[in-house]
C-alpha cells in the first residue's frame, strides 16, 4: 500500500463529494461532520462511476441504479432501486440486479496531516 495525497480540507466540504485519484485508482472523498472518508469510486453493481451521485446524510446514491453506500464505511444500505432516478418495482429491481447480490464498496482510512488528506491505497 501506498500513501497518497487526495485532497486539501479546503477541497472537501459537508455537502458533495469530491471525486480525486489515488495511485490510479479513481476515489471520492466526502467529509461526514468532522470526519473526512473516502470509498472507491466505482459501483458494486456494474463498475459505474459514483461520483455524481446524490450526496445525503453521509451516503451517497448511484446515479445509474440508486444503490446507497454509506462514505465511510462503504457500507450498502439500499442495492438497485431505480433507473436514473425512476424508482423500480420488486420484480424489476430483481432483474436489473442481474443476480448480483449487494455488496459493500471498498473503502479507505484517510488521514489528515496539516490541510492535507491522505489515504493508503
Ligand atoms: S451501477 Fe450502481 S446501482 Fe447499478
Amino acid at each position: 500500500m501506498t500513501k497518497t495525497k487526495v485532497a486539501t480540507t479546503a477541497d472537501v466540504s459537508t455537502d458533495k463529494v469530491l471525486k480525486a485519484s489515488a495511485n490510479g485508482k479513481s476515489v471520492i472523498v466526502a467529509k461526514v461532520g468532522d470526519k473526512y472518508c473516502a470509498i472507491a469510486n466505482k459501483c458494486p453493481h456494474l463498475g459505474l462511476p459514483l461520483a455524481k451521485g446524490k450526496f445525503e446524510n453521509g451516503v451517497i446514491t448511484c446515479p445509474f441504479h440508486g444503490s446507497k453506500f454509506e462514505v465511510c464505511t462503504g457500507k450498502n444500505v439500499e442495492w438497485v432501486e431505480s433507473i436514473v432516478g425512476i424508482p423500480l418495482p420488486g420484480v424489476a429491481k430483481k432483474m436489473m440486479a442481474m443476480g448480483k447480490s449487494p455488496s459493500d464498496v471498498a473503502s479507505f482510512a484517510v488521514t489528515q496531516e496539516g490541510e492535507d488528506l491522505f489515504i493508503d491505497v
